[in-house]
């Protein structure tokens, strides 16, 4: 593929944009600096930089994001900045989209890509990945209220019960609980509904893939084929 096609791919802007930044000396590939975007590469295992910055090139994108409080999953975030805003451009470009959302005072594993039938898949309720929660409760927590949450609860406007997957008591003010499906809202409205109220909520695992513990707050990273191995699993 032609350096300004690919670059156009991968969300440098428009062809005419890219070809600048190719003339402009601002490009290597692979290691090289080439200043013609009309040379053709074969896109395998193809790495390149841009004033100086190194990318992969991916056909379908896929990252996850340490998700920090105050953000909104929203692309038309309302009364904060929007979850976009923590990713470089070239990535917003590329029409990422969260995968699920996010309240914006939950913090956590967040994913995206821009990969329509991956995004499709990781919400349909048939593939039902679980995810999981860290709760940290205003009251302290009992049996009865674990025990309640895996038994179902109702929740006000569905007069179907909904159980979690599973829930453990980790500290006093501390659970966790696992979810196959992804109401609104509905970590809190379960919490609600056995007496107790949901203080912080942060998401520590999607299907088998847990937030890694060296993945800053904020900040981004690509999904390996490991991590995608195990959503899919
Ligand atoms: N459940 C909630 O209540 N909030 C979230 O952000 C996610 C799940």
């Amino acid at each position: 593929m032609q350096l300004e096609r690919i670059l156009h791919s991968q969300g440098f802007g428009s062809r005419k944009l890219c070809r600048i930044l190719v003339h402009a000396d601002r490009v290597t590939v692979n290691g090289e600096p080439c200043d013609d975007p009309f040379t053709d590469f074969s896109t395998a295992n193809l790495q390149f930089t841009v004033d100086g910055e190194p990318w992969p090139y991916c056909e379908k994108t896929y990252l996850m994001l340490n998700k920090p409080a105050g953000y909104e999953c929203s692309l038309k975030p309302q009364h904060h900045p929007g979850v976009h805003a923590l990713l470089p451009s070239p990535l917003r470009e590329r029409g990422v989209q969260t995968i699920g959302r996010l309240d914006e005072d939950t913090t956590g594993l967040l994913l995206f890509s821009d990969d329509g039938v991956f995004i499709h898949r990781m919400g349909s309720p048939k593939w039902k990945v679980p995810k999981v929660y860290e709760i940290t409760a205003k009251h302290a927590i009992n049996a009865e209220q674990t025990a309640a949450l895996v038994a179902g609860v109702r929740l006000a406007d569905d007069p179907i019960p909904v159980a979690a997957l599973a829930c453990t008591q980790v500290s006093t003010h501390v659970m966790r609980l696992t979810l196959g499906e992804g109401k609104y809202h509905q970590v809190k409205r379960m919490v609600a509904a056995v007496g107790n109220r949901v203080e912080a909520l942060n998401r520590i695992a999607i299907g088998d893939l847990v937030l890694p513990k060296d993945l800053p707050v904020g900040k981004w990273r690509w999904l390996t084929d490991a991590d995608l191995e195990k959503l899919r699993k």
